[in-house]
């Protein structure tokens, strides 16, 4: 028995699954999970001495690699200073400029300490702005711990937060008709609408032209705050995220833990007029003691200000991740081939993929083989076809090389 399979079997008594998050479950492809002891750069290491090219990079939280000496230099120097205050600090202070400076449609922000919690909190202030309680979302969009099923039944977990099912309401992703039927239906009364700019979710689906600026209009027409959800397009598409990239400017953000560099930490913003709804200014409460943590805080100002500085890093990162991409498609053109710049996604359908239905159409068996093979030849991925295959400013042109030579191994 490997260390990976003892801690998981102890785990699983203690921690339902064996998991703290069902994504890192591998129970639906026959592995077990490994058990990470240390991560540097490109790489992770388990705690059976296997080292794996990691194309995690904790959930895209990594844009530089694994503990970067800035980043960890401003952590330990953090740590020195303690832990958390539940007071006010400078970094808070330095890390919302730098956001508000980077992201076009930002003029303030708040510090939170989840993806989720930002998500919940945003829908919050949307609905104090508007008066108004539905929201649309799209399926197969993630936005937290809203979405209790993945693919189906996605209205299920947005009523936690609306009450009742009634006001949760789901679209197609590239498909502003079914938008529009539903605004149709609910005459003044959508509060929200909230989109990931790409899905990055069912494989990585990018929004067909004018589709984004399209859904813009239609909430402007409708008095309907535009929530962008930027979890794993923020600062990773483009220095502004997708909202840059695509050049459509959305009413709210919200950013993950990519702005405390992987630490625990999220943020959602948008104009001054709709975040004074919160309180101390506005009726909209929202705390946790943990908001603006000052590691987090240190770590994440240390990686976007690192990157601020590195002004050829997209343009590297789309470089390998059009290699990586071409490599696939070369070695799958009976699959389908997704992604921009650093997040790419391979699916097991011809396609073409516009939606989560379509992504749903893919051949999980083959991508369990696939999966278990790149793993057992160094390959560390997400246990899903449906997530993002990231590259990190530490990935090299090597990685990606190895990357596919593992995949034509396994056609081989
Ligand atoms: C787009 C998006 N939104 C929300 C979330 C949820 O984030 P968290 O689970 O960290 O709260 C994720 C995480 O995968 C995400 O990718």
């Amino acid at each position: 028995m490997t260390r990976s399979e003892q801690l998981f079997e102890e785990a699983a008594r203690y921690i339902p699954g064996g998991v703290n998050n069902p994504l890192r479950s591998f129970a639906e492809t026959g592995q077990t999970p490994r058990f990470i002891r240390r991560a540097d750069e490109s790489r992770v290491y388990d705690v059976d001495g296997h080292v794996y090219i990691d194309f995690v990079c904790s959930g895209g939280a990594a844009l530089l690699g694994h503990n970067p000496p800035l980043v960890r230099k401003a952590v330990l120097e953090a740590v020195q200073n303690g832990l958390n205050y539940e007071a006010c600090a400078e970094t808070e202070l330095k890390l919302a400029k730098l956001i508000v400076q980077l992201v076009p449609s930002v003029q303030m922000v708040r510090m939170v300490s989840s993806v989720t919690e930002a998500i919940l909190s945003a829908v919050c202030v949307a609905r104090s702005v508007t008066g108004r309680k539905r929201l649309i979302k799209f399926s197969g969009c993630r936005h937290g711990s809203f979405d209790a099923v993945e693919g189906e039944g996605d209205s299920s977990g947005f009523s936690l937060l609306c009450g009742s099912d009634q006001d949760a309401l789901v679209a197609q992703y590239n498909d502003l008709n079914s938008v529009e039927r539903l605004f149709e239906k609910n005459k003044g009364q959508i509060a929200a609408v909230i989109i990931e700019p790409l899905a990055a979710h069912m494989g990585i689906v990018e929004p067909e032209p004018e589709f984004l600026q399209d859904l813009r209009k239609l909430c402007s027409q409708n008095k309907t705050i535009l929530i962008f959800d930027e979890t794993v397009t923020g600062f990773r598409l483009a220095l502004g995220g997708a909202q840059e990239y695509y050049g459509v400017k959305p009413d709210m953000t919200i950013f993950g833990e990519i702005i405390g560099a992987g630490l625990p930490a999220g943020a959602f913003g948008g104009s001054r007029a709709i975040m004074e709804q919160l309180a101390p200014v506005g009726p909209v409460y929202q705390t946790d003691a943990c908001n603006g943590n000052p590691v987090a805080m240190a770590a994440g100002f240390a990686q976007l200000s690192s990157v601020l500085n590195q002004p050829l890093l997209y343009e590297k990162l789309a470089r390998e991740g059009e290699k990586l991409r071409a490599g696939l498609r070369g070695l799958f053109p009976q699959c389908t081939v997704g992604g921009v710049g650093s997040v790419s996604s391979l699916l097991f359908t011809p396609g073409p993929v516009k939606n989560d239905k379509d992504a749903r159409s893919s051949d999980k068996g083959e991508f369990v083989r696939y999966f278990s093979h790149m793993l057992e030849n160094g390959i560390f991925m997400m246990p899903s076809q449906f997530e993002p295959i990231f590259l990190s400013g530490a990935h090299t042109e090597r990685d990606v090389e190895m990357f596919l030579e593992a995949s034509a191994e396994f056609l081989a």
